[in-house]
């Protein structure tokens, strides 16, 4: 007799948010399946969906059958655990509460995302021994999320990265942004998304564990035209991804280029510097850029330059290189174009850690990747537990469109339009080598 095991997420709307699965039994051949169920929580009975039940089992087959499933079971999911949500207090911002909402999944591979900024507080992903550890750079106070800089963890919007002078032209008409990086405008201005309370509702799916986001950015906020309503959505799957999915509206023609700014360090935030890390670019072109790092428009190509990872390299092999593009960013603070059609969801990065043996793929919808290495990071950021982050300790792959592009007509189109959606989906998959 063969059994087939498939894991099932099943909706919860309590306010533990705790959910479920069930597994479900199906002998090979025709007529038979037998579905075996958890019962733990009692609330879940009347929110199992997808329960089916087909052919004829007699009711002394069906119990048998269902023993040996439940004690299959059992072994299946013995170091498992139930994937599930919840949310701590996290004090305040803007006079509104800020929440720190953990996402679980049944291979305790654990998301905390917090309502400020919309953040990315921290990612427990196993080592290739099992044992998890936290690959993001971030803070254990919401005091010091509000004042670091650097984006830790961090939505970005309106605009992620650069805007030159924080000027651009739409429909014949010049508009002035809010300028925070030296004469350009950087990451939605002084206060981007990444400072915002967004409102958060989580719910469970049978892709995995949803926390959706959303904030309605003012016409006029940090200079942009029209009222845009954001949401963003992060999923964290059973696959061990972390998928982050971005939308937007607009009542006014407008710009819009969202991101996540995480710092990943495989070997465990507050290890070491992200030198050794390997990694593979899926770009033969990236955009260089004048001392400000903004783009100069011209697609140069890689080969025979430190910007070169088509194939698998470590981050610092050259990255001290007398190179006049890798002095201007103090090091990696560039746009890769990424090799793919248009809007298809495709492969932009492979970084792997040897000591930890752990892998991450990142895929994109976006035309573009800012791999940027934490020069500015320094040493004086007190990160989570106490550690310190010195420079280039955490690696920010930004999915985006490119920097600058209100201002390149010849990059892809950042204008959003009263009808349109913007859409960008990124993931962010991790396994073990
Ligand atoms: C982006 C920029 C960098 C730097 C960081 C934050 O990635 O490209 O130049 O400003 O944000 O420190």
């Amino acid at each position: 007799m063969d059994f087939f095991f498939r894991p099932r997420i099943c909706y919860c709307s309590d306010d533990s948010f705790v959910s479920n699965f069930f597994i479900t039994a199906r002998r090979f051949g025709p007529g038979t399946v037998f579905l075996v169920r958890e019962t733990g929580s009692p609330q879940l009975k009347d929110q199992m969906h997808d329960m089916r039940r087909t052919g004829a089992l007699s009711r002394g087959r069906a119990k048998a059958r269902g023993f040996i499933m439940m004690l299959m079971m059992v072994s299946s999911v013995l170091g498992q655990s139930k994937p599930r949500i919840t949310k701590q207090p996290f004090g305040t911002a803007d006079g509104k509460s800020v929440e720190i909402y953990t996402l679980k999944n049944i291979h305790g591979v654990e998301a905390r995302i917090m309502t400020y900024g919309g953040t990315l507080v921290s990612l427990n992903v196993p080592d290739k021994n099992g044992n998890f550890g936290d690959v993001v750079l971030g803070f254990d106070s919401l005091a010091d999320y509000q004042t670091a800089k650097g984006y830790l963890g961090a939505l970005i919007g309106r605009y992620g990265n650069r805007i030159a002078k924080g000027t651009f032209r739409l429909d014949g008409k010049e508009y002035k942004l809010a300028v925070n990086n030296g004469v350009n405008h950087l990451h939605g201005g002084v206060k981007g998304f990444d400072k915002v309370v967004w409102t958060a509702s989580p719910s469970v799916h049978k892709d995995g564990l949803h926390l959706l986001l959303t904030y309605l950015s003012r016409d006029g906020e940090e200079g942009y035209p029209g009222n845009l309503n954001v949401t963003v959505e992060y999923v964290l799957t059973e696959k061990n991804e972390l998928k982050i999915l971005y939308a937007a509206t607009t009542d006014k023609p407008t710009i819009v280029n969202l991101t996540n700014h995480s710092y990943f360090n495989l070997a465990g935030a507050g290890s070491n510097t992200i030198l050794d890390h390997q990694l593979t670019l899926n770009a033969d072109h990236f955009t260089p850029t004048d001392d400000g790092s903004i783009p100069t428009g011209e697609l140069r190509s890689v080969k025979g330059t430190p910007f070169d990872f088509t194939k698998s390299t470590a981050i610092g092999a050259r990255i001290d290189q007398d190179d006049e593009q890798l002095k201007f960013g103090s090091g990696y603070d560039h746009n890769f174009v990424i090799n793919k059609n248009g809007q298809a969801l495709g492969l932009a990065a492979t970084v792997y850690e040897v000591t930890s043996g752990r892998v991450m793929e990142v895929f994109t919808t976006q035309p573009g990747v800012q791999f940027y290495t934490g020069n500015f990071l320094d040493g004086s950021l007190k990160g989570k537990g106490g550690q310190n982050y010195p420079r280039r300790s955490g690696f920010c792959l930004e999915t985006q469109h490119f920097p600058d592009s209100p201002n390149k007509p010849a990059f892809p189109s950042v204008v959003l339009r009263p009808g349109e959606t913007y859409t960008q989906t990124t993931i962010y998959k991790f396994s073990v080598r």
